[in-house]
């Protein structure tokens, strides 16, 4: 991001062995202050310091003490920026690209935002404060100098990236990348895809993504995610789901299910998303609500507050 003046936090990466520099770079920065494992820690390696003592404490307990193991054996210390996250889609065929609807993921387990980070317990799209004018200034400061970044390092990507942003004040900054999807994202943008979507994956794959339609519905999308009891800790497994039958304006995805001879089981963590279309993000969200709470099985988890942020 930095080699292609793509904006995004301001921010240097740490060892043991320069923990000195890391503590001067710590001294420059604004408070909070972010340090993140490098490495996978289960979602658990980001941590937002609130003055410079804990943030020189907490980065001898990473990089010298292992706090998150191999993890933590390198740390960025990075800019805190404060703003709503949103995501956004894009397709590529390596040269052209097709801006996909936008998403608002909800991470924490608990209503009003709280609790534990799981991989995603509803989304809405469009999202409302990312407008077209937004979206421009996501298209000029961020996917143009992405898919041209690509290109001046070889990087020969075909595919979908998923851009996490992060709306400071109306400007877009960049939190990741994926090459990839996101769940539960995806629930709440394919639906709203009317063209064939397999058409747009061949003229990714045939490199003719311009000569593709992409139409997108102007309706509103709202995904509920049913979870196991207990997720994202240890959760209850083998539970016979019954009721989606009486779903009657959602779809309903299946993540963590087998079939079990007659029965569907909850076996998985996240179990079901259930999205609904309609005409405004209320009606969306009360109809992906009210079809979530037709369906039981025993332990069966989901919030009753995504997206109502945004109204
Ligand atoms: N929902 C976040 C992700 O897919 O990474």
């Amino acid at each position: 991001m930095a080699r292609h003046h793509i904006p995004a936090a301001v921010s240097k990466t740490f060892t043991r062995d320069t923990l000195q520099d890391g503590f001067e770079y710590l001294a420059t920065m604004g408070l909070p202050v972010v340090l993140k494992a490098d490495g996978l820690a289960a979602g658990k390696g980001v941590l937002i310091c609130l003055t410079l003592q804990e943030a020189q404490q907490e980065l001898i307990e990473m990089l010298t003490h292992s706090k998150f193991g191999d993890a933590s054996s390198k740390v960025v210390v990075e800019q805190f920026l404060q703003g709503i996250e949103l995501s956004v889609f894009v397709l590529t065929d390596g040269n052209n690209y097709k801006i996909l609807p936008s998403a608002k993921d909800y991470k924490r387990i608990g209503e009003g935002d709280t609790g534990l980070n799981t991989g995603g317990m509803g989304s809405v799209s469009p999202v409302p404060f990312a407008d077209a004018a937004f979206i421009k200034k996501v298209e000029d400061r961020i996917i143009i100098p992405t898919i041209e970044g690509l290109k001046q390092e070889n990087i020969s990507y075909k595919g979908f990236i998923f851009i996490g942003l992060m709306n400071c004040h109306g400007d877009p900054y960049m939190i990741e990348y994926n090459c990839r999807m996101g769940d539960p994202e995806t629930e709440s943008v394919l639906p709203r895809i009317e063209s064939d979507l397999v058409e747009l994956l061949l003229g990714v794959a045939e490199g003719n993504l311009n000569e593709k339609e992409l139409i997108i519905s102007d309706k509103v999308a709202a995904t509920v995610v049913c979870v196991a009891g207990g997720y994202p800790g240890e959760y209850l497994k083998n539970k016979a789901i019954s009721g989606m039958e009486n779903v009657r304006g959602s779809h309903v995805f299946q993540a963590g299910t087998t079939q079990k001879e007659e029965d569907v089981l909850a076996t998985g963590g996240r179990v079901l998303a259930i999205t609904s279309l309609q005409d405004n993000l209320f009606d969306a969200l009360q109809q992906a609500t009210a079809d979530a709470s037709r369906i039981y099985y025993d332990g069966c988890y989901f919030r009753k507050d995504i997206g109502f942020d945004l109204i």
